[in-house]
């Protein structure tokens, strides 16, 4: 989350400066660092070149630049994964929804793309040792169709206490492209104030789709769409929690034959996620699940269920149950104690 900063955290930036970015939320170096100047300059009242400066001296201190590719890999080894209920939805992922990027689900009505942004909603909270992100999670509702009645029943179903659960999901509706925008704009001071580790956007372009019409528009649409993405990557980034999208396919124009969907969005979505995830509804209550244009994931295609424990396994099965592989602080401790016994020979 970072340390509150106080004077002379930003070397050359007066003590008034920062009372003004603390009133507006601003405490942290990463919230400093994340926030356009031109928000700063919206949200403290304070002139542009001094938000300039604050923004630039606080990028500097979260981000120097260039990283050495070993410093690269160390940070990486913060990232975290957070289970998706499917044993076999983890392994096609890599070990489940990765933090510091942007995963996209992406499919038609009914394939099943809210009911996972519930049990993450769920899952997410767990401890790591369990193969949650052990915070909370904030959703940014476009369509009104998320349900705090569905999280209570996901959580009952595992066994969890759904008064804690819901009591740690923080719902945003966003009525209008521009609401989203906004809503957005803030993530950074949410995610510092309330421990955020999971941010869903259900979904990301419906409104910007439904708002933005016609051939003349679209460039407008795209860039508005880029800029929303920017900022929600790096809130992923600098918080080291995940963002989760949900998109709509649309029909494919000219297409004969295979597949006639494609994901809505067109390169700025392809551009800006990390992991795409194709649904496609199965027979019964199953849903195939592909991994498409992953930098690293393989493309295999899956098979999960969805029930009232929301997404689990093609047989029923919650994997509910504990992974010794997820338990690093095990590990961690007992490399401790036999140092402790060495340094008693001694
Ligand atoms: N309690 C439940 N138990 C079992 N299956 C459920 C339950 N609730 C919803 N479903 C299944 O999930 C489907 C809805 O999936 P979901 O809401 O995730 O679709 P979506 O991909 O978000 O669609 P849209 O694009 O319309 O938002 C339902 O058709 C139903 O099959
Ligand atoms: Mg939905």
């Amino acid at each position: 989350m970072g340390e509150v900063i106080e004077a002379g955290t930003l070397e050359g930036v007066a003590s008034t400066t920062i009372k003004k970015l603390h009133k507006a939320g601003l405490v942290t170096l990463e919230a400093i660092a994340v926030t356009p100047p031109r928000e700063i300059v919206e949200l403290t009242g304070m002139g542009v070149d001094t938000a300039i400066k604050v923004n630039t001296l606080a990028r500097l201190q979260v981000d120097p630049g260039f990283v050495s590719a070993t410093d690269l890999l160390e940070t990486r080894k913060h990232m975290m994964k957070c289970k998706t209920g499917s044993s076999e939805f983890d392994r096609i992922m890599g070990g489940g929804i990765e933090t510091g990027v942007i995963t996209e689900f992406i499919g038609e009505f009914g394939s099943g793309k809210t009911q996972i942004c519930y049990t993450l909603s769920v899952l997410a909270q767990r401890p790591t040792e369990e193969g949650g992100l052990g915070g909370r999670v904030c959703v940014i509702d476009t369509e009104g169709t998320f349900l705090p009645e569905r999280i209570v029943q996901i959580a009952e179903s595992r066994g969890y206490d759904p008064q804690e659960i819901l009591s740690n999901v923080l719902i945003a509706r966003a009525y209008n492209s521009d609401h989203q925008i906004m809503l957005v704009k803030n993530l950074p001071q949410v995610a510092q104030e309330h421990d955020i580790k999971l941010v869903i956007v259900d979904s990301m372009i419906g409104h910007f789709r439904g708002e933005y019409i016609g051939r003349g528009t679209l460039a407008e649409r795209q860039q508005k769409i880029g800029g929303v993405l920017g900022n929600l990557l790096r809130v992923a980034e600098a918080f080291n929690l995940s963002v989760v999208l949900t998109n709509q396919v649309q029909a494919k124009p000219d297409q004969a034959y295979g597949d006639p969907n494609k994901p809505a969005g067109g390169h700025v979505m392809a551009h800006a996620c990390t992991h795409r995830v194709y649904l496609r509804k199965g027979r019964q209550n199953t849903r195939l699940v592909q991994v498409i244009d992953s930098p690293y994931l393989p493309e295999e295609k899956i098979r999960i269920a969805v029930t009232e424990a929301g997404i689990c396994d093609e047989d029923g099965n919650t994997n509910m149950e504990y992974d010794p592989d997820m338990d690093y602080e095990e590990e961690f401790s007992l490399d401790i104690e036999e140092e402790v016994e060495e340094e008693d020979e001694e």
